[in-house]
């Protein structure tokens, strides 16, 4: 996507040849920098510490790490250590084990010497795999957002989007966030309310920064605002992203996506899920019990980080000293709050056999949950 007219990805290879670059997530949206990645741990790091962070964009970083680490050792022991550490960096979004499944399927079976490249040729289709995909769900998405500015007679179609799930959350034009940048250079009217989504305010930082680059229309409302929106007719649609679906269809999605999903169900605003296909877990059904919720720090809540006045970057506590806090990263969204699934392969019911039938290569044959090297 753009930033003020420049194409640019959230990672790419590095003319070196021997590094990998990333745009730095933590330092958005009031300083923009990259980072460039030589190692293994520098890929761990970056991941854990949200340097990058959305599904799509934490399995791709995940696959390039693969190759940092087969660089300095191609040996089964260093692929085993390299997929264990980078599988254990963050535990919801399902993209991270896909990519490493993917990138020990291509290089397991080759001889040492030819393993860093197999790695950094599969993190590469990766990264374009992940581009093509998220065209094709903006491809598919966009008539949702088209048929609505028919319906009210090329008016502003409002979308509400929850956390990031742009093109800084993949490596190119984001999920939810795809048929919003579709219809924006189409010439359709759109408009984003784009929620904070508190506690890193991904939304506010991230989802804001990167429509404003683009030129899309958009607010920036609490986390509490949505249902109010949808009482009083100002949402045509709900657009998010997913680190998770399971088989049935349902979503697993930055804490608070539920919330959403049943202000729009009790209002009658439809209710999208944009998605890869490597974000199903055709190995899980119910995502309640089965899906794995990420907590994480305590000051993620405790604190607030923003520009001052006078232009510095601080962060203050906001809770009295000595308050409990809980950091739930996601939750999960039953199918039946779902309008449709946008994927690359049409806009889907959320439910086993539409799943299934679309993706058929991948749900007989549920993925490998070990990142086991085989002897
Ligand atoms: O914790 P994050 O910032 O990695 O969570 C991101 C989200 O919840 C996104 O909405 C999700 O990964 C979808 S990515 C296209």
């Amino acid at each position: 996507m753009k930033i003020d007219g420049r194409d640019m990805r959230s990672i790419w290879l590095e003319s070196d040849g021997t590094s990998v670059g990333i745009v730095d997530q933590t330092l958005l949206p009031h300083r923009f920098g990259t980072a460039r990645l030589k190692t293994l741990a520098d890929a761990a790091r970056a991941i854990r510490s949200m340097q990058v962070r959305g599904a799509p964009l934490i399995g791709a970083t995940a696959a390039y790490g693969t190759w940092l680490a087969l660089r300095e050792d191609a040996s089964d022991e260093n692929l085993e250590r390299a997929c264990a550490s980078l599988l254990g960096t963050r535990p919801t979004a399902v993209n991270l084990r896909w990519a490493l499944d993917e990138t020990l399927a291509a290089v397991r079976n080759r001889p040492r010497g030819e393993r860093a490249e197999a790695a950094l040729r599969r993190a590469g289709e990766i990264a374009e795999e992940d581009v093509a995909i998220n065209k094709a769900i903006g491809r598919h998405g966009v008539k949702l957002i088209e048929e609505v500015a028919a319906r009210k007679k090329g008016a502003c179609v409002n979308v509400l989007t929850h956390c990031n799930a742009g093109w800084l959350a993949t490596v190119d034009w984001g999920t939810a966030t795809a048929p919003i940048y579709m219809a924006h250079d189409k010439g359709v009217a759109v408009h984003v309310f784009a929620d904070e989504t508190r506690p890193r305010n991904q939304g506010a930082s991230l989802t804001a920064w990167e429509l404003g680059k683009h030129g899309v229309p958009h607010t920036v409302i609490p986390d509490n605002t949505g249902g109010h929106l949808m009482q009083h007719g100002m949402v045509d649609m709900v657009i998010v992203g997913t680190d998770r679906v399971t088989a049935q269809g349902d979503v697993c999605n930055k804490i608070g996506t539920y919330l959403k999903a049943l202000a729009a169900h009790d209002n009658n605003v439809p209710f999208y899920v944009a998605l890869p296909s490597p974000t199903i877990d055709f190995t899980l059904n119910d995502g309640l019990s089965e899906i794995p919720i990420e907590q994480r720090a305590a000051d993620e809540v405790a604190t607030v980080t923003g520009k001052t006045k006078d232009g510095r970057i601080e962060t203050v506590q906001i809770v009295p000293d000595g308050s409990a806090v809980a950091n739930y990263g996601f939750d999960v969204t039953p199918a039946r709050l779902i309008t449709g699934l946008i994927t690359e392969r049409g806009v889907l019911k959320a439910e086993r056999t539409a799943l299934a039938k679309a993706f058929p290569e991948r749900a007989g044959n549920s993925l490998q949950s070990g990142t086991k090297v085989a002897s």
